[in-house]
């Protein structure tokens, strides 16, 4: 058994930025990535990372319209947190040597993204992600922090204490993809979740192959609560033929959304006077649908955008990740000709349950980055919180996990006293999360109660022997993609930027098959080294997982709020829906609660106020 002070699971941008911290907070980490570090989904971001820099700028506003943007439902202590800390966090990443885009007087350059007041994005190019995954990794490199790539964690090894706030987690198992073994790994003293999102659940995504949900489907598993899962944010500008991001940048710098009839609908059409293609993604995303479904859609599926405007020798400075994009996947040359865009899923907005340190409810556990939900994006992420978040939370969870948590949090985890219970009369009955195993939980399985670290990892080493061979000699004859393309698919159909009861319903319905089915998915490829057919059987399972939580969350809320918009209840009900949406696994089957959203600031109350831009 391997063993370290704080394991950081995943090696994207909060992962990386959390093992530095836990780093300098004196600890020995170790990260432990499916994919080696800097192939990691950050690297795809583009546009930006927000932060208040300018002395005309103000971090409260930033904390302001963050909450705006999240439609109400964002926490308050959060928020200000991450717009206080992002500053001395983008100014710590030009310390470290990050390429920011810069003025003609060598200022870091800023631009205007969606539903913010003043240009506060600052930038590298159209490919921040990229630098930004760079930067931190030279930084965990120097340290010389372990690094086990190609490992893939498919397990924490928790208690299996009844009531989950009992429950600690001493470690993880991981199965090293270039030999097939099965390992343990001991946390001395935390585990850091850092897997980012989820948006292999849909089929049409701006999200890499890698992007499965697993921390979160294995948190859930262990006893976390997933908070806020049916906030899934739409981008407005992907290319249609594969779901490749076309950055909000391109917007920022004065791009423009036109329809077929060559009106600029965001103005032309009202749906957001003032700032038009710059109005927050989730009423961009809307407004192009309605404007395809009214008929004014190219190909009765996209809409235009242009960029030529702004002539070559901006683009080329600001913008040039775009023009290869655009000419590599959709063979179009936004110098010459617009660009065919629409809607394509993004981001999860919400996550495992933590507080503003990172700290779950289960001891010894914390979660940063797209994989948690602390929560700052609420019922939509502001384009540039992104980024911005996974650096300032992955520094908090990872100094948390070191045993140095910045200070006591506000927020608080798990069912406090004004937890309020769902209507559980659920119109469709969601099926149990079973394994190809036959198992129905993972934490609390009646068995023995083991709480001795090293006996804990070593049970959930065996179970996940057991789990992967029976996926590898199992005599199913389904294979993990049959599953999988069904989940994609009514999660599109479904569950998509419009929802409505029927459609929703279905996809719990179908998503409900694909448990059964998963329980014949055999692996045909008996392979021990990088063996990408049992990785993919693996993830499928925990894709099925964060689809239902997604489903079920966007069922039950019957209002429309940011991102999640129901057909037969078009307006926000703060009267009885200014609360997060919890789901953790209980007794065999998912159960959904309610816990309110935290308005109360360190600098007074974000009074929710109606929503237009
Ligand atoms: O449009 C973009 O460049 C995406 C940025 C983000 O999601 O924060």
């Amino acid at each position: 058994m391997r063993e370290h002070d704080v394991l950081v699971i995943g090696g994207g941008g909060s992962g990386l930025r959390a093992a530095i911290a836990a780093d300098e907070a004196g600890a020995d980490v170790a990260v432990i990535s499916k994919l080696h570090p800097v192939r990691s989904h950050t690297g795809a971001a583009e546009g930006g990372i927000n932060a208040a820099l300018d002395d005309e700028d103000d971090w409260q506003d930033h904390a302001y319209e963050t909450m705006k943007g999240a439609d109400y439902v964002g926490d308050a202590p959060a928020i200000e947190a991450f717009a206080q800390e992002i500053r001395r966090e983008v100014l710590q990443l030009e310390r470290w040597g990050m390429a920011f885009s810069r003025e003609e007087d060598g200022t870091v350059a800023q631009r205007p993204f969606g539903g913010m007041s003043y240009p506060r994005t600052t930038f590298a190019g159209a490919e921040t992600g990229h630098h930004l995954l760079h930067t931190l990794y030279q930084q965990v490199a120097k340290r010389g922090i372990e690094i086990y790539d190609e490992w893939f964690v498919t397990n924490l090894a928790v208690t299996d204490h009844e009531d989950p706030s009992d429950r600690t987690c001493h470690g993880v198992v991981a199965y090293d993809l270039h030999t097939g073994d099965v390992a343990g790994f001991k946390a001395n003293r935390g585990v850091v979740i850092a897997t980012g999102g989820n948006g292999q659940a849909f089929d049409h995504t701006t999200n890499a192959t890698a992007n499965t949900g697993d921390g979160m489907a294995m948190a859930y598993r262990a006893g976390v609560p997933l908070e806020d899962m049916e906030y899934v944010q739409f981008h407005p500008t992907t290319l249609p033929s594969t779901g490749v991001l076309i950055t909000e940048g391109v917007r920022g710098e004065g791009g423009i959304l036109y329809n077929t009839e060559g009106e600029r609908f965001m103005f032309e059409r009202g749906y957001a006077n003032n700032v038009g293609e710059l109005a927050s993604r989730d009423v961009v995303s809307r407004a192009e649908l309605t404007e395809v479904s009214e008929g004014r859609g190219f190909d009765d599926d996209h809409v235009m955008l242009d960029m030529r405007h702004l002539g070559e020798e901006r683009i080329l400075d600001r913008l040039e990740n775009i023009v290869h994009l655009a000419e590599d996947f959709e063979g179009v040359d936004p110098l010459e000709e617009p660009m065919p865009v629409k809607p394509g899923q993004h981001y999860e907005m919400g996550g495992i349950e933590t507080d503003e340190n990172g700290a779950t409810l289960i001891d010894g556990l914390y979660a940063a980055g797209e994989a948690a939900c602390v929560s700052i994006h609420g019922a939509n992420r502001l384009g540039g919180n992104a980024l911005a978040e996974l650096v300032v939370f992955g520094a908090r969870a990872g100094r948390s996990a070191a045993g140095e948590p910045p200070r006591e949090a506000a927020l608080s985890t798990g069912r406090t006293p004004d937890a309020e219970p769902a209507d559980t009369d659920l119109p469709v009955d969601p099926g149990p999360s079973v394994g190809a195993d036959g198992s129905d939980t993972v934490a609390a399985d009646g068995g023995e109660r083991l709480v001795e670290p090293d006996a804990v990892i070593e049970r959930t080493v065996q179970r996940e022997r057991t789990r992967i061979h029976q996926l590898l000699e199992g005599d199913g004859e389904r294979g993990y993609a049959s599953v999988r393309d069904a989940v994609q698919r009514t999660m599109t159909d479904h569950v998509n930027v419009f929802r409505e009861r029927e459609g929703l319903e279905q996809a719990l319905e179908d998503l409900k098959q694909a448990r059964r089915d998963y329980r014949e998915v055999t692996v045909e490829d008996s392979s021990r080294s990088f063996n990408y057919d049992l990785i993919h059987a693996i993830e499928t399972r925990n894709i099925i997982d964060v689809a239902e939580s997604i489903t079920l969350g966007a069922l039950l809320r019957t209002e429309s709020r940011g991102a999640h918009w129901r057909k037969r209840y078009q307006s926000r009900d703060d009267e009885n829906w200014l609360k997060h949406t919890m789901i953790d696994w209980n007794d065999g089957r998912p159960q959904v609660w309610y816990k309110p959203a935290v308005l109360e600031g360190d600098h007074g109350r974000y009074e929710p106020k109606e929503r237009s831009y």
